[in-house]
């Protein structure tokens, strides 16, 4: 029997950024799905199952008419509930057709999609994001990456703290990230990895941001919220002046990290991040280093993670569990059990 695929279908994804979607389809496939995207006459986006309902040619093949997508092949025309509303040269529009349709929604300037019943779709659970329109705080943003491994790595990956010191080691970590045990807290929507180095020297990426010299007190919080979503927040004060205790110095400095991580397939998925920072709020040079630095940091892990992926595909001996992964194989149980319920439920139904 063909194993079900591990994927939490209950959940908001993002799919894109908006600015990916015009006045062109736009074909992606989300959770082994595929799945088009285009804007109709308000501009709002639309989410189509990429397939006609008469050949099965992918409706990215064809083009946007007015409120409707317009098969390449034969013509039929589909709208945003999916059904089909025009058929040209036939008699009549056949009844049957149709396409499964997607709830959506744009918000932080991403789209992002329900994968689930839409019934159960609700925008207000979408992940809110604190200082987003802070006009005291800057942002910077990345472009969609592609990352051959399954999200559960990439999942791994952003509640594990240790990596940097070893994967990131001349830019976001380098040897005084080593040695400081990582702390789990269990939260209601997810699982936190976490911990405080004391007295430490700043790791070289964080050098040219940071409006102190000097030894530092760095927190590490790597939160993921299921099914994949990550809240890097790092803190980097001047050490010794309290950060730990909630005593934050005004040269203080704060970045929240935000990385969606969508399946596309059991070994791909896509990777969607940005930051906001407490300093330089319009400084646009800043928020461009910022996004490259990111960029060249994140590329480590996508080098690292793609290996892993194929590593564990094809091992011929057994693995270790280590200390700094409970959070992470906390994170995986949880989600397993999510997505074991959430199929059960849906078998009930069926
Ligand atoms: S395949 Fe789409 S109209 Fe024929
Ligand atoms: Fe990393």
């Amino acid at each position: 029997m063909k194993e079900v695929a591990m994927y939490l279908r209950n959940a908001w994804y993002v799919a894109a950024w908006s600015d990916e979607v015009d006045d062109r389809p736009v074909g992606r496939v989300i959770l082994g799905e595929p799945v088009v995207f285009y804007r109709n006459m308000e501009r709002s986006i639309v989410a189509l199952e990429d397939a006609c309902s008469h050949r099965k040619l992918p409706l990215s093949m064809g083009v946007v008419a007015g409120n409707h997508l317009r098969c390449g092949y034969h013509g039929l025309e589909f709208g945003s509930d999916g059904a089909c509303r025009h058929a040209p040269g036939l008699s009549r529009t056949p009844p049957n057709a149709c396409v499964k349709s997607y709830p959506v929604e744009e918000r932080y300037g991403l789209i992002w999609i329900w994968m689930g019943p839409a019934d159960l779709a609700n925008a207000d659970t979408i992940i809110p994001i604190a200082h987003y329109d802070d006009p005291v705080w800057g942002i910077n943003r990345g472009p969609a990456m592609d990352v051959n491994c399954s999200y559960l790595y990439m999942t791994d990956n952003l509640l594990d703290p240790s990596h940097v010191t070893y994967v990131h080691k001349t830019s976001l970590g380098n040897v005084a990230t080593a040695d400081v045990p990582v702390k789990m807290s269990v939260l209601e929507n997810g699982v936190l990895a976490s911990r405080w180095m004391l007295d430490c020297e700043l790791a070289p990426f964080f050098i040219p941001y940071v409006g102190f010299t000097g030894r530092a007190d760095r927190l590490q919080h790597y939160e993921v919220r299921y099914p994949s979503h990550a809240i890097i927040r790092d803190i980097i004060a001047p050490a010794n002046s309290g950060a730990p205790q909630g005593n934050l110095h005004p040269s203080v400095f704060l970045m929240d990290s935000y990385n969606f991580v969508t399946p596309v397939t059991e070994n791909t998925c896509r990777y969607f991040w940005f930051q906001v920072r407490n300093f330089r709020p319009d400084c646009t040079v800043t928020s461009r280093a910022l996004t490259n630095d990111f960029i060249a940091a994140f590329n480590e892990d996508l080098v690292v993670l793609a290996a892993v992926d194929r590593g564990m595909a094809n091992k011929r001996t057994p693995i270790t569990d280590i200390e700094t992964d409970a959070a992470p194989l906390r994170f995986r149980r949880v989600l397993k059990k999510m997505i074991e319920a959430e199929q059960a439920s849906q078998a009930i139904l069926a």
